[in-house]
């Protein structure tokens, strides 16, 4: 299905859904890397899900804070039901609680919150299983050397503390790709 016939797509002005390359990204990792279980952290309103869904025989679970959102996913995801539990939390309380193994994540949640996540994610991935996570350069202000406006000063601060602290993981092998908006792949190599 194209995104613009996704139920919710014309409610909102802005859609941030997946890129062409990022999404040929996603989806080249899934076909290598053949996951049984993946977790996704934002879904919005179920496209990258699909994608997801579409390009492996995993079970999925994604999880979005909107329950408008929940709801618009529950329907445009409805056709892969037995594979797809969709969660309608706050991100962080779902990965406090969770206690299942994912062998692939998909972050593309609140930007700020990815360095806050990120010993959550690494406990429930399995080693060599791939963290991907989108939208890193945040409107390529991550890899500015330009003072930052103080209202994405503590987003783009945690981006890039996300980011070190992925790159100096020796338990993480990370790749940065450098188009659209950035997005890390991290294989958990121990
Ligand atoms: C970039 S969009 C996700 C796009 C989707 N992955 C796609 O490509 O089709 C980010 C989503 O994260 C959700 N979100 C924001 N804060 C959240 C939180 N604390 N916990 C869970 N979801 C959150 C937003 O409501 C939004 O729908």
């Amino acid at each position: 299905m194209k995104k613009e016939e996704f139920v919710g797509f014309d409610r909102h002005e802005y859609n941030p859904i997946l890129r062409p390359k990022t999404e040929g990204l996603l989806t080249s990792l899934l076909h290598a890397q053949k996951p049984h279980k993946v977790l996704e952290i934002g879904t919005f309103i179920g496209y990258s899900a699909s994608v997801i869904l579409e390009n492996s025989d995993a079970e999925l679970t994604t999880v979005e804070i909107d329950e408008k959102n929940a709801a618009d996913a529950r329907q445009n995801l409805k056709s892969f039901e037995g594979r797809c539990q969709i969660v309608c939390d706050d991100a962080e309380n779902f990965l406090k609680k969770t206690q299942d193994k994912f062998d692939f994540i998909f972050l593309d949640g609140p930007k700020g919150q990815y360095k806050n996540y990120l010993p959550y994610l690494k406990n429930i991935l399995s080693v060599g299983g791939v963290l991907v996570a989108d939208d890193i350069m945040f409107y390529g202000l991550v890899k500015s050397d330009e003072p930052i406006k103080h209202k994405h000063r503590s987003i783009v601060n945690n981006l890039r503390t996300f980011l070190e602290n992925l790159k100096s993981d020796a338990d993480f092998e990370t790749q940065i790709y450098d188009f659209e908006d950035g997005v890390s792949v991290s294989k958990k190599v121990r």
